[in-house]
C-alpha cells in the first residue's frame, strides 16, 4: 500500500491537492483541491449522481443553502449530541479526542535512561521501563485534564449584528435538508414511497484532532441519500426498512468496486450497540484500507422516523405520507447513506497508485478508472519543430476537447510526456508523427492517421484520425481496450 506522505507529495506535485493558504503558512487542515484535483472531484460526484439520481426512477435531488434556521440543529439533536469528548494538556496546551489519545504514539521520558525521549508505538509500554502512557503523548510532560464535552458545530453570526438571537451553524451534514424539505419534495414531485432524495455539498465540524491529510477536515464535502420508506411496508418477507437497508449497503459496496476499489482494501463495519448514534437502530460502515489502516469510508444507516418526528415535533408541520392502500398517514423510516467524496477521493488515489518496473526504469502509474480519470487524454506531438504535426496536434485536442478534458503537451521528449501522464492517471495518449501528415520532401503521403497508447498495457494502436472521436467514445463508455485493439488491426 503507497503510504500517505507519496500520495501528499504527489498530489501537490501533479496539482491535485495543495495546502490551503500555503504562502501564509498553511491552514491547519484545510486543503485546496488543484486543477486536476477539481476533474477528479467532480468525475467522483458526477458518476455518484449518474448513478445514484439520474439513473433511478426512485431518486431525485437538491442543493440546499449551507445555513440552516437554528431551530434545525436543535431539533435533530446536534446542539445536545453533536459532541466528542475532549482532553487539553496542561503544559503544552494541545488538545486530543479524549477516546482516540490511546491511538496516538507517545513521547516519554525515560527514568531507567536517565530521561531520555523515545517515542513509542500506540498502546506499548516503554520498553526500557515498562512504564505505560499517563501524561500528554504529544510533550511527554504536562498531564491531560479531565475530559469535557466539545460541540463540533461552528458558530456563526446571522446579520450585521453579534448577538445570542443572531446565532446560526455551518451545517455539519447535508442530511438535515433533506428531512426539513421533505414535505416540499414530496408535493412537488408528486412521489411515491418508497424514493430518496440526494445531495451533495460541503459540510463543516470543528474537528478537535483533524488530520492525515483529506481524511479528516475541518471542512468537506459530503454525497449524501435520504431514502423514506413505509415503516408498514414488507419485501420479501422482510420490514421495508431492512430490507432496504441491505440494498443500499450492497449498492454502495458495488458502486466503489465499479469505479476500481479493490476487494481486499473494503469492508463491512457492523456498529455496536453503544456506538450507534442517537437516530440511529443499526448502521453499517464501508471501512477501506486507506494509507493510515481500515477507516470508515461511508456510513449506512437506519435512522427511523426520528427526524421526521423531531422536525414535526419543533415545526408543528405535519411530516408524514398518506397510505392510499391502508388510508392512513405514516411517518416514514429512512435509511441514509452518507458517503464523504474528500474520503473517496483518497481511497481511488490510494488504490489506483501503482509502481512498477518497466525496461529498468520506475513507472508510476494512477490506474483510474476512465470515467475518474482527471483527463480522459493528452495529445502529443512527435516532432514540436514540425508545424504541420503542431497543428494536427492541437486540432485533434479540440475536437475532443468538445467531449470530454484532453490536453496537448509538448514540453518534453515522447517517453518523459507519457510518464507524466501516466502519473496522473490519463487513461490513453494520441501521438501525431510525420507518417499522419506526410513529408514532401521525402515524397512520403500523409496515412491521417495516430498512435494511440493505452496506459495500463502501454499497448499501442494506430487510428485514423476521423475516427478518433467514435473510438474514444466506446473506450471511455467501458469497451474493452482488446477488442478495440483488435478492430483497429482489422483496419
Ligand atoms: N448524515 C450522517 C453523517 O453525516 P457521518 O458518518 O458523520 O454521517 C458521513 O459522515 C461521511 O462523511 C463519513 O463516512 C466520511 O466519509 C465523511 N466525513 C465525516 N466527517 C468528515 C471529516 N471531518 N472530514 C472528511 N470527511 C468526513
Amino acid at each position: 500500500m503507497v503510504s500517505m506522505d507519496t500520495l501528499v507529495s504527489l498530489c501537490k506535485r501533479r496539482g491535485f491537492v495543495f495546502q490551503s493558504s500555503e504562502i501564509y503558512g498553511g491552514t491547519g487542515s484545510c486543503w485546496d483541491y488543484g486543477p486536476l484535483g477539481v476533474e477528479l472531484k467532480n468525475n467522483i460526484k458526477r458518476v455518484w449522481w449518474r448513478d445514484f439520481v439520474q439513473r433511478r426512477p426512485d431518486m431525485v435531488g437538491i442543493d440546499a443553502s449551507i445555513l440552516m434556521h437554528p431551530m434545525v440543529w436543535r431539533a435533530s439533536g446536534h446542539l445536545d449530541h453533536f459532541s466528542d469528548p475532549m482532553v487539553d494538556c496542561r503544559e503544552c496546551k494541545l488538545r486530543f479526542r479524549a477516546d482516540q489519545v490511546d491511538a496516538l504514539p507517545w513521547t516519554h521520558f525515560c527514568p531507567a535512561t536517565k530521561g531520555n525521549r523515545f517515542t513509542i508505538p500506540a498502546g506499548e509500554p516503554c520498553g526500557h521501563c515498562g512504564a505505560r502512557r499517563t501524561l500528554c503523548p504529544d510533550c511527554g510532560k504536562g498531564e491531560l485534564t479531565p475530559p469535557r464535552q466539545f460541540n463540533l458545530m461552528f458558530k456563526t453570526f446571522m446579520g450585521p449584528v453579534e448577538e445570542d438571537a443572531a446565532v446560526t451553524y455551518l451545517r455539519p451534514e447535508t442530511a438535515q435538508a433533506m428531512f426539513v424539505n421533505f414535505e416540499n419534495v414530496l408535493q412537488s414531485m408528486r412521489l411515491k414511497l418508497p424514493f430518496g432524495i440526494a445531495q451533495a455539498g460541503r459540510s463543516f465540524r470543528n474537528e478537535i484532532t483533524p488530520g492525515n491529510f483529506i481524511f479528516r477536515t475541518r471542512e468537506f464535502e459530503q454525497m449524501e441519500i435520504e431514502y423514506f420508506v413505509n415503516p408498514h411496508d414488507r419485501v420479501e418477507g422482510r420490514p421495508a426498512d431492512e430490507y432496504w437497508h441491505d440494498r443500499w449497503i450492497e449498492d454502495c459496496l458495488a458502486w466503489f468496486r465499479r469505479y476500481g476499489l479493490r476487494d481486499e482494501n473494503l469492508r463491512l463495519r457492523e456498529h455496536d450497540r453503544d456506538e450507534l448514534s442517537h437516530y440511529s437502530k443499526r448502521t453499517v460502515d464501508i471501512d477501506y484500507r486507506f494509507p493510515i489502516g481500515w477507516s470508515e469510508l461511508m456510513g449506512i444507516a437506519n435512522r427511523t422516523d426520528f427526524d421526521l418526528k423531531q422536525h414535526a415535533k419543533a415545526s408543528g408541520k405535519s411530516l408524514t405520507y398518506f397510505d392510499e392502500e391502508r388510508k392512513e398517514h405514516v411517518v416514514p423510516y429512512v435509511v441514509e447513506p452518507a458517503a464523504g467524496l474528500d474520503r473517496a477521493l483518497l481511497a481511488f488515489l490510494a488504490d489506483a497508485y501503482l509502481e512498477e518496473e518497466v525496461r529498468g526504469e520506475k513507472r508510476v502509474v494512477l490506474r483510474f478508472h476512465p470515467e475518474l480519470a482527471p483527463v480522459k487524454a493528452a495529445v502529443l506531438p512527435l516532432l514540436k519543430k514540425r508545424d504541420d504535426i503542431v497543428r494536427t496536434a492541437h486540432a485533434i485536442r479540440d475536437e475532443l476537447s468538445r467531449f470530454w478534458r484532453v490536453v496537448y503537451d509538448d514540453t518534453a521528449a515522447i517517453g518523459r510526456l507519457y510518464r507524466r501522464q501516466d502519473e496522473v492517471g490519463t487513461p490513453y495518449c494520441v501521438t501525431v508523427d510525420v507518417q499522419t501528415v506526410g513529408d514532401t520532401d521525402k515524397g512520403e503521403r500523409a496515412d491521417d492517421k495516430v498512435t494511440i497508447r493505452d496506459r495500463d498495457s502501454m499497448e499501442q494502436i494506430r487510428v485514423g484520425v476521423p475516427r478518433l472521436t467514435a473510438v474514444f467514445g466506446e473506450l471511455l463508455a467501458g469497451k474493452r481496450w482488446a477488442d478495440v485493439a483488435a478492430g483497429a488491426a482489422a483496419g
